[in-house]
């Protein structure tokens, strides 16, 4: 079942935590999974992806920063689709690479674009990468969906939930928590208010429909 137009959510809730970590499938003629998920839940999803994909090839899986519940599970996703490219940052291709990871990987930084067909992302930087250097954020223009990572973070079992909500207020409440740096802080939430996102995509927590 998709949560918004042709998106595809997927959920590992983890009880003890009350944490939802989501994954989410952007089905075009070339397929975008965002996140892979720990490595338990990319290999419970992958039936799931290769029906919903039925024989399309995934073309790209994006990774907004380098920890296990963003891509912990890309080695086995790259045993069921060899062909797939990551799309992360620098810092993130560097991790990859270091800790052995074996992935193609095409680096985007904020500012930049990826068209394909039936979608053009935008980059936003998103200094979720150790000691503070940038991952990415990623935005959908066509749909005018932002993935949102572990941004506008909330607990609870929520597969396929959506709450509404006004983007400035959204954008407002980030805290420190999210990006421990003022300075990082403030440019990321000037960058983030530049967009007009109708539907977050969150990495945790309900979705959230934008008013
Ligand atoms: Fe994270
Ligand atoms: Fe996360």
């Amino acid at each position: 079942m998709t949560i918004y137009d042709d998106l595809y959510q997927f959920t590992e809730y983890i009880a003890p935590i009350r944490l939802s970590i989501h994954q989410y499938l952007l089905m075009t003629p070339e397929p975008v999974l965002i996140h892979t998920g720990t490595s338990g839940q990319t290999e419970k999803i992958i039936p799931q992806l290769k029906e919903i994909l039925n024989s399309i090839p995934l073309k790209y899986v994006f990774i907004s920063h380098f920890e296990s519940d963003e891509c912990g599970g890309l080695p086995v996703l790259k045993e069921h689709f060899p062909e797939v490219i990551v799309i992360c940052s620098e810092i993130c291709a560097r991790q990859l690479t270091g800790f052995g990871y074996n992935v193609k990987t095409l680096i985007k930084r904020g500012g930049d674009t990826l068209e394909g067909d039936g979608f053009l992302f935008s980059f936003i930087d998103y200094p979720s990468e150790v000691h503070l250097q940038n991952g990415l954020l990623f935005f959908e223009e066509v749909r005018k969906i932002l993935f949102s990572s572990d941004l506008m973070f909330r607990l609870g079992d929520s597969h396929g939930k959506i709450l509404e909500s006004a983007w400035r207020d959204e954008v407002y409440n980030i805290d420190m928590s999210r990006v421990p740096n003022e300075e990082r802080l403030k440019s990321m939430k000037n960058e983030l208010l530049k967009i007009d996102p109708e539907f977050v995509a969150v990495g945790h927590g309900p979705c959230v429909r934008v008013s």
